[in-house]
């Protein structure tokens, strides 16, 4: 008989009630690690980031029974209203601006920097929780065309008058937005002031943090309404609404599928890549793992001649949510996203009986400027 050398393991074989022992400690060591993953992707702490409150209430969550009906009755399709967020005339960014302001007003800044289309939903919100934080704000924002911008146009560029923005300055397309934006910090910096500047959608980690944070509002009204939502439609644009709804929902332990569908003229892979290489840095940023990249979906079959501009699917999307539900839309963001909806239900892509929700992230200012295309 060979005799084992000391402290050499040998493969003897284990009574029944060892082995019984040691699947035992297995399992109990397995259940502690899932407890503690488990635990790790539950918890999302938005409380150590500086943060305004000007989401006083959730928003309505609420079905859409006559568009349901006149897109052939198949699928359920609900609404998510974050065009009711309060303040002036709502709309996505106030979530992402209550992070931004945040960390902008922990650091002592007195001014605000950013940037935007002409007729920027997102230029409107930062310009009016600038005035209500009694902060200067200045507008740099870009034309797509040289000779685009009209001082007097109505829609969002009114409003940036009435809200009385401390600046507006032109830049071409072909400019970088994220160099201009520090030229003028650097300007105001040399005449004392403390600026801050928001990026273009207030889409960087700091931003998104607010849809992250939405999850959490979404999750407790289904949970609370026992309602299971089968798809989610949103609007993909500066990437941050997307990003920080991929995020949430991945932090959350939640697997909806979520569509976004593009509004500025890129490419569902680029878009893809952008929304997944933000959806990754917030991760990072609230300390979960990395979001998978499967779980950012793009579709650009619905931007049409480009950014802003109107298409027909669009025009049917915004007259068909005001006629059958009184819910105005808006030409450049919830229109095309809205006809990207439509076309997806006529087209089968969501099973039937299947609940779809619809985020409508505001706009409906920007109708005004574009009142010739519904005429
Ligand atoms: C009304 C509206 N909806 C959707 C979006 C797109 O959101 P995001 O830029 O976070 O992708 C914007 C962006 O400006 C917007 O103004």
């Amino acid at each position: 008989m060979q005799i084992p050398a000391r402290g050499v393991f040998v493969d003897a074989p284990l009574s029944a009630d060892q082995r019984q022992f040691s699947n035992s400690r297995f399992i109990l060591f397995a259940i502690i690690c899932c407890q503690f993953l488990i635990f790790e992707f539950n918890t999302m702490d938005f409380t150590r980031f500086p943060r305004r409150r000007y989401c006083k209430n959730p928003t309505p969550l609420e079905p859409l029974p006559r568009l349901s009906s006149h897109l052939g009755g198949k699928v359920d399709i609900w609404i998510k209203r974050d065009d009711l967020l309060p303040d002036a005339s709502g709309g996505n960014k106030t979530r992402k601006l209550e992070f931004s302001i945040g960390e902008a007003i922990a650091q002592g800044a007195d001014t605000l920097i950013t940037c935007g289309a002409l007729q920027s939903n997102h230029c409107r919100l930062t310009l009016a929780y600038a005035r209500k934080e009694g902060l200067n704000c200045h507008l740099i924002l870009i034309e797509r065309e040289p000779g685009d911008y009209n001082p007097k146009a109505s829609g969002n560029n009114f409003l940036y008058h009435l809200l009385g923005a401390s600046g507006i300055r032109i830049i071409t397309a072909e400019s970088d937005p994220l160099v201009e934006m520090q030229k003028m910090a650097d300007q105001l910096q040399k005449a004392g002031k403390k600026p801050y500047i928001i990026p273009m959608g207030a889409s960087n980690a700091v931003g998104a943090l607010g849809y992250a944070l939405f999850v959490e509002e979404l999750m407790t009204q289904l949970n609370d309404m026992a309602l299971k939502i089968d798809q989610f439609v949103i609007p993909s644009g500066s990437t941050g609404t997307h990003a920080g709804i991929v995020a949430g929902l991945f932090g959350n332990n939640v697997d909806i599928p979520v569509t976004g569908i593009n509004v500025l003229s890129r490419t569902k892979e680029l878009q893809t890549e952008l929304v997944h290489s933000l959806a990754v840095e917030l991760a990072q940023t609230l300390s979960i793992p990395a979001v998978p990249r499967e779980r950012v979906i793009c579709v650009d079959d619905y931007i049409g001649p480009g950014y802003a501009l109107p298409t027909e699917a669009m025009k049917e999307a915004v007259f068909l949510f005001a006629r059958e539900e009184g819910i105005l839309l808006d030409p450049v963001y919830s229109g095309k996203t809205a006809a990207g909806l439509v076309d997806l239900v006529r087209n089968g892509r969501f099973s039937a009986g299947s609940t779809v929700l619809f985020l409508h992230t505001g706009g409906s200012p920007a109708l005004y400027a574009y009142q010739d295309v519904f005429e």
